[in-house]
This record gives C-alpha cells, sequence and structure tokens, in this order.
C-alpha cells in the first residue's frame, strides 16, 4: 500500500510539474508600456510581437491572432525570427500569422538572425510582402502617423543605420526603429529615435522569480541587462520584447510568452 501512495504521489508531481511548464511555454502575457510624445496629436496602439520562431498558439496560431485582435491594435510591429528555420512548417505558420494580422492593421516587419541566416530570406520577404507585410529592409516608411525605420539583423553592426535614417520626419510625428538585437542599442544613440523595439534575447530564456533577471542571452552572456521592458538609451526608449517562441533553449522558465503592448499617447 504504501509504494502505491508513493508511486501516486510522484505521478501526481509530474503532472503538476507538466501542467506548469506547458503554462510556462504557452499562456501568453501582455506587457504594456506607455510612451508620451510632445506633439503628438492622438494616440496610437502599437503591438509589439517578436521571435515566434515557428511556433503555434492554437491551430493556425488563433489564440494569438485573437489576443492581439482584442488589442484593437493601430499597426503591428513584428521584430524578427518569426521563423526557427525555412522549413515548410515554419514558412506557412509565420505567413498564416502575418495574413491573419495583415487583417486587423497594418503589420510591419524587420528580420532577425534566424530570416537572414542564407539566401532563403530573398524568398521569404517576397512571400512575407505577399501575406501583408511592409518589410522595413533597411528602409524607412511612414504609415500610420509614425516614421517607422526597419534594420535588417545583417546590418545591424555595419553603420547602415546612418544612410537609412530620415533626417527630418513631421514635427510632432514620432520615429521608430525596429531592430532586433537590443545589445547594439547603443549605434543608435543620437539619432533622433523616440523608440526602438527590439526581440532576440528572449528574455533571457529562464528568469529568476520576483527579480526580472533573466539568465542567459545570445550576444549578452549571462545574467543579461537587455532582456525585456522599457529602457532609456541617450534620448531615445528603447522596449524589448520577450519574444513568443524558443531557439537553443527548449523551455521558458518565469518567462512567458509576450505581447508587448505600446500605448503611445500625447504628452499633457
Ligand atoms: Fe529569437
Amino acid at each position: 500500500m504504501l509504494y502505491f501512495w508513493i508511486g501516486l504521489g510522484i505521478c501526481l508531481g509530474l503532472a503538476i510539474l507538466a501542467v506548469f511548464l506547458w503554462c510556462q511555454n504557452n499562456v501568453i502575457s501582455k506587457t504594456c508600456c506607455i510612451y508620451e510624445k510632445d506633439g503628438a496629436d492622438r494616440e496610437i496602439t502599437l503591438v509589439h510581437l517578436s521571435d515566434l520562431h515557428g511556433k503555434s498558439f492554437g491551430k493556425d496560431n488563433c489564440k494569438l491572432v485573437k489576443e492581439v485582435s482584442a488589442l484593437n491594435p493601430d499597426i503591428i510591429a513584428i521584430t524578427g525570427d518569426i521563423i526557427h528555420k525555412y522549413t515548410p512548417k515554419d514558412k506557412r505558420v509565420a505567413l498564416r500569422l502575418v495574413s491573419e494580422l495583415s487583417a486587423l492593421c497594418p503589420v510591419v516587419y524587420v528580420a532577425g538572425n534566424h530570416e537572414m541566416r542564407n539566401k532563403g530570406y530573398r524568398f521569404f520577404r517576397r512571400d512575407l510582402k505577399e501575406a501583408g507585410a511592409v518589410v522595413l529592409d533597411d528602409c524607412a516608411q511612414d504609415i500610420c502617423g509614425l516614421t517607422l525605420v526597419g534594420l535588417n539583423c545583417a546590418s545591424q553592426k555595419n553603420g547602415k543605420i546612418n544612410k537609412i535614417t530620415p533626417q527630418q520626419t513631421v514635427a510632432g510625428r514620432l520615429k521608430i526603429l525596429l531592430a532586433h538585437k537590443p545589445h547594439l542599442c547603443e549605434n543608435y544613440k543620437g539619432l533622433g529615435y523616440d523608440l526602438i523595439l527590439s526581440g532576440h534575447a528572449h528574455g533571457g530564456q529562464w528568469r529568476i522569480p520576483f527579480t526580472n533577471q533573466g539568465i542567459f542571452a545570445p550576444g549578452q552572456g549571462m545574467f543579461p541587462k537587455l532582456t525585456s521592458g522599457m529602457h532609456t538609451v541617450g534620448e531615445s526608449k528603447l522596449i524589448i520584447s520577450r519574444g513568443l517562441g524558443n531557439s537553443q533553449c527548449p523551455v521558458r522558465l518565469f518567462n512567458r510568452p509576450e505581447i508587448v503592448l505600446v500605448k503611445i499617447v500625447p504628452k499633457k
């Protein structure tokens, strides 16, 4: 009888652990960042998504689309690594998601390191455009009363930002940079960006509970500083998404998948 109760206890413990880990990796959390802008004439709701890595929340990402739709966004910004590899499955998931999101509002996208890995990016970029995304591939575009600039992952180090940053924008118009890797943000100081949106760090993969501290991030090593939330970089605010999917580390811990809601409001 004792063995029965021990066996039952172990089974119950494993079941609770399995449910806990499933929730940690599949229940989406939402983070709201408020950005006040001098001279802005209206409130704008921007939804920031990053690092899906081919993951699907429900069939065809229906849960993710529903969560985003409920936020009533004016614009959606995707900051790279929407695929993990150029597999048919990852591409199908990504293109279907972009197509669904594009039905809600304009979707802007910049490539991460996983898209830039090989020449498959050329064709994927074309497919993303056909699915409805505005691909900001080292270029700027005015959308929704915002000036959006996308610096693809391969260009983040080489000074290309100076060539694509618009010299002037309309007074009061927000200038937003999409660039996948947050740890290179020092390169964008003094260029007049109000906001910089990044991902890549996956929140540090595992986070120490109650501390907001991640364990590891590519490009930053152990106990990285730039893995989530809003940071000040010169005159800009850097907003980092903890991302939605996984890369090398297959399990998130105390670091649930994240949608970042950026509310841009006129300064009072
Ligand atoms: Fe990633």
